[in-house]
């Protein structure tokens, strides 16, 4: 097969774990008889540094001439310290997600049997966890319009929005996701009070009659964090909207174990993105120790989904399991007993990934 893939590392350990992927992709192509073909992009503080936006058109149509993109992450401490800055990092991914018509997020919540007993949570409530969340990615309150300050700058205002349309397409998604795993979905919404929200559960609501085998249940999102902490097990499919879904999944990430664990998958009306659910971590950035392992998955979801090539995926989570099950942990999943030669930087984790591909595959 022959493939092209957009890199977009952005900034911080988005460029520090997007070239592990890149290499690891490398090595299926060459395992498996693939070609592809890799073509680097700018977005978030490195394209505003290089073009002074945030997503120069330029990204947009190298992505549009391109079968699928690996995206790393945007974000730097002058931007978070500045609120005022005007042109900001994060617009980009706004802008390239919007473009791109990427109004399905997904975001699988899998617990590999390695981390049991590493997480915060007790591993007997972890157990079994299989969730995978549906946050709707180009709408809502990210999106909604006005969105301003008042002249002296002492109100402000944005807008969360969603039409039936944008609801009934996420939730087809969840739906249909649902049939193939556990029949369950659940809707998290804040209908008791938002009349967005009100809309989203009637839509979700009136479209699980073409879905009568699945079992639809409506939580609100302040209950819905609580109960995913108190017993994950509940949750098969979860679909909600932008803002939050990125909160949930955010907190989700401590049921797999680490925010360097988690990839997603964005997908719409034209190609598919992927990217770790995780930022640019500037708290480690540049010190060659973020957790490459969310990036990797993201690049396993790649080769699934907008490539139908589940062997190949399968390969890369087989390396990552395999990797754990020798005992090897990034230094966000460490625990104090884990060994000093078991403890891996960023560089080291793709080196061992990279080796245990070759057992797998
Ligand atoms: P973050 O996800 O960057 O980091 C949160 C915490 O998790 C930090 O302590 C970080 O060190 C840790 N962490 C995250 N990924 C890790 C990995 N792969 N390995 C080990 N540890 C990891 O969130 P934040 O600190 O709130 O945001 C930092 C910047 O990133 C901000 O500018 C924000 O806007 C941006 N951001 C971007 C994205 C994205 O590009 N998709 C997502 C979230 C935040
Ligand atoms: C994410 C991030 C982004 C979001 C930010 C950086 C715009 O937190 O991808 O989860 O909120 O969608
Ligand atoms: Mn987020």
């Amino acid at each position: 097969m022959n493939k092209k893939i957009t890199v977009i590392a952005g900034d911080g350990i988005g460029l520090e774990v997007t070239g592990i992927t890149q290499n690891i992709l490398e090595i299926i192509g060459e395992r498996f008889g693939h070609q592809f073909e890799f073509t680097p992009a700018l977005i978030g503080h490195a394209a505003i540094e290089a073009t002074g936006e945030p997503c120069p058109q330029k990204t947009i149509d190298t992505c549009r001439a391109t079968d699928a993109v690996l995206l790393g992450a945007v974000g730097m401490p002058m931007y978070d310290n500045n609120p005022n800055l005007k042109v900001r990092p994060e617009q980009g991914l706004l802008k390239i997600r919007k473009e791109l018509g990427l109004y399905s997020n997904i975001r699988p919540i899998k617990l590999f049997d390695e981390l049991l007993y590493t997480s915060s949570i007790k591993p007997e409530i972890l157990q079994g966890s299989d969730i995978i969340f549906f946050r709707e990615l180009t709408g809502g309150i990210y999106f909604g319009t006005p969105r301003e300050r008042n002249e002296d700058g002492t109100e402000a205002i944005d807008t969360l929005r969603y039409s039936k349309m944008e609801v009934e397409r996420i939730a087809r998604q969840a739906f249909e996701s649902a049939m193939t795993r556990r029949k369950k979905l659940c809707s998290v919404d804040k209908a008791n009070v938002l009349e967005s929200s009100r809309l989203w559960r009637e839509t979700v609501q009136a479209l699980s009659s073409e879905y009568p085998e699945v079992e639809v249940t409506h939580m609100f999102i302040d209950n819905a964090a609580m109960q995913l902490i108190r017993d994950p097990k509940q949750f098969d499919v979860i679909v909600t909207g932008n803002m939050f879904g990125d909160i949930l999944t955010d907190e989700a990430s401590q049921i797999a174990g680490s925010m360097g664990m988690l990839p997603s998958a964005s997908v719409g009306n034209e190609i598919g993105l992927y990217e770790p659910i995780h930022g640019s971590a500037p708290d480690i950035a540049g010190k060659g120790i973020a957790n490459p392992i969310a990036s990797v998955l993201s690049g396993a979801l790649l080769l699934d989904i907008s490539f139908g090539l589940k062997e190949e995926s399968d390969a890369i989570i087989g390396a990552v399991a395999q990797f754990l099950k020798e005992g090897y942990r990034t230094l966000d999943i460490a625990t104090d007993e884990t060994p000093e030669d078991k403890r891996m930087n960023t560089a080291q984790t793709g080196e061992k990934l990279a080796e245990l591909l070759a057992s797998v595959a």
